[in-house]
């Protein structure tokens, strides 16, 4: 197969991409499941932008770098903001129905979440990732310039010097692909390829992202010689709802933005019913991610608690309903009235701050690859994502990356390799595959989470390093599945968050250390090469 564009991955980053080139090349949307599946389409709270005279460029900015701790770069940040307006404007000509407000200057309700210091969250009720999604989806599949392959999993970016050995300035010249349904490997070319490919959340037990989630553009591009960074930094989001039938399911931080309060339950016996945030933070509820989360973890961890509670039973039913509405119905199918009872939640593993590392035009260290959206590290984020900052920067830079690629010469056409299955067998116990998912996920859940010590951290190092030769081994014996590639992904980003986060001797952002409680005065990003890169 050969395209322009080969994109991989199908959230809201390779749909903007997409839908941006499609006027002027003919580009393949992969997704490893559905169109649908993914991190963007179960979104909640919504998207920051600067949408009301009240607010500025300058307070988003530096609510941005707040969070971010110092570590966010503010070129990158400046970029990012000043382009929001323009991003929101595209997606209400493509037809979202973001929820209104008359009485608003823009005419559409603004929200807030922790860490904004105004009301810029515009939002569609609490599922506007469901909302955007459905309706670029709905372009994307009628438009004559974009293909779909769904059920498609991109195990390798093809680099020319794997064609021509021993060529200077390799280029990523395509990308091998699994047809999940027939089992079979496609070589697919293409003059660019934009890894889309969302976080990397199911590295940990808990998490609120989907199945998709297993980090596979940021492994991927590892794997072709491209630098990562900061990914010590994963985001907890502190409110993910606790119930044994409940697989992630989040609750929105706009639910603390529109004056939940977090509460001890009754667990906590005499305490129980006691608001504990202002404790922690003058703040309150409202303070970054980072700060609350760590303050539940403290709560829980005290006083051998299970959950803690959220609670907004005091706004009026109507309201709730209105602005929760899924929220409200999926709590019910849980048995749990928000209009009359507090939500049990716990803090479970939600963004991947860092990533590959790329411009301000998605451009990888690769000539021909770039990366966008959660996959990408830009500088936006820091040391800690602002609430609802990621799908304005899927938008801003799925744009930029879409305009780069338009300027680019085509590359001279090379005729790929197939992929070679003559050495390896079925694989004979599946079972392996199966255990060291498991085992990698809760190693990173109990060694590598929210409060981190360096003993910790390097008992994971260690078990890592055994899985990685254990799946490794079978990788180059078996035949490939899904699974089999989405393990390896795993344990390529695990290490990488454990190595970065071995190196950072501080405490900064959501990378909190017991062994190294100060922050240093010098904020620096962690940046990672592949061996044999280095300079
Ligand atoms: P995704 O939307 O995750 O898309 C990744 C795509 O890549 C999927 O189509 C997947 O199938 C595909 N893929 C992955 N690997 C492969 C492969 N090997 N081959 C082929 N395809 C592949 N952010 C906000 O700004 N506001 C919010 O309100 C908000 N709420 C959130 C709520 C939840 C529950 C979660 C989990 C996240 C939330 N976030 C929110 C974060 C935000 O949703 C994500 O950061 C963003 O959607 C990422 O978009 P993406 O396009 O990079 O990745
Ligand atoms: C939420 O709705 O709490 C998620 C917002 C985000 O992750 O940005």
């Amino acid at each position: 197969m050969k395209f322009d564009v080969a994109i991989i991955g199908s959230g809201l980053a390779g749909l903007s991409v997409a839908l941006h080139l499609a006027q002027s090349r003919k580009v393949a949307v992969i997704s490893k499941r559905s169109l649908l599946d993914g991190a963007s389409n179960w979104a909640q709270g919504g998207i920051a932008a600067v949408l009301d005279s009240r607010d500025s460029a300058e307070q988003h900015i530096s609510d941005t770098l707040i969070a971010g701790a110092g570590l966010c770069d503010e070129g990158a940040t400046r970029y990012i903001v000043e382009h929001g307006r323009a991003a929101i404007d595209w997606l209400i000509q493509q037809g979202v129905p973001f929820t209104r407000d008359p009485t608003a200057e823009l005419g559409y309700h603004l929200t807030r979440e922790g860490g904004h210091s105004q009301r810029r969250i515009i939002h569609a009720a609490d599922a506007t990732g469901h909302a955007v999604q459905v309706t670029l989806e709905r372009q994307a599949r009628s438009h004559p310039n974009i293909t779909i392959l769904e059920n498609h999993i991109a195990i390798d970016v093809i680099k020319s010097d794997r064609v021509t050995p021993g060529i200077g300035n390799p280029r990523c010249v395509g990308v091998y692909v699994q047809d999940i349904d027939s089992g079979k490997v496609i070589t697919l070319a293409a003059d660019q390829t934009v890894l889309a490919t969302g976080g990397a959340g199911k590295v940990y037990l808990y998490t609120t992202n989907p199945d998709t989630a297993t980090g596979d553009g940021i492994a991927m591009a590892w794997r072709a010689g491209c630098r990562v960074a900061n990914m010590e930094f994963i985001q907890f989001h502190p409110t993910c709802l606790y119930h044994p039938y409940a697989k992630s399911f989040l609750i929105s931080e706009a639910v603390r933005g529109e004056g939940g309060v977090l509460k001890l339950p009754a667990q906590a016996g005499a305490a129980a019913g006691k608001r504990f945030m202002p404790e922690h933070d003058e703040r309150g509820e409202l303070a970054p991610r980072d700060v609350v989360a760590r303050a539940i973890d403290f709560e829980m961890k005290k006083r051998g608690l299970d959950y803690v509670d959220l609670d907004i039973s005091h706004q009026s039913p109507e309201f709730l309903k209105e602005h929760f509405p899924t929220i409200y119905a999926r709590c019910m199918e849980f048995g749990i009235d928000i209009t009359r009872q507090p939500i049990p939640v716990v803090p479970a593993a939600h963004y991947t701050c860092g990533g590959v590392v790329t411009d301000m035009h998605g451009r990888t260290d690769l000539p021909g690859l770039y990366a966008v959206g959660e996959t990408a590290y830009t500088g936006l984020h820091g040391a800690n994502r602002l609430a609802s900052n990621s799908l304005l920067e899927c938008l801003v830079l799925g744009r930029a990356a879409a305009q780069d690629i338009e300027r680019q010469p085509t590359p001279k056409q090379m005729s790929l390799p197939a992929w070679d299955e003559s050495r390896v067998t079925d694989a004979d116990e599946e079972v392996v595959i199966a255990h060291n998912w498991d085992e990698l996920r809760r190693s990173m859940w109990n060694y590598v989470g929210i409060v981190r010590t360096t003993k910790r951290l390097e008992r994971a190092q260690h078990r890592l390093r055994l899985l990685k030769e254990e799946i490794y081994e079978y990788y180059s014996h078996f035949r490939i599945t899904p699974d089999l590639l989405e393990l390896r992904n795993l344990v390529d980003v695990a290490s990488l968050i454990v190595d970065s986060a071995l190196s950072r001797r501080e405490s900064r952002g959501l990378h909190f250390s017991q062994d190294y409680p100060d922050t240093l005065p010098k904020a620096l990003p962690t940046v990672l090469t592949p061996a044999g890169k280095q300079a």
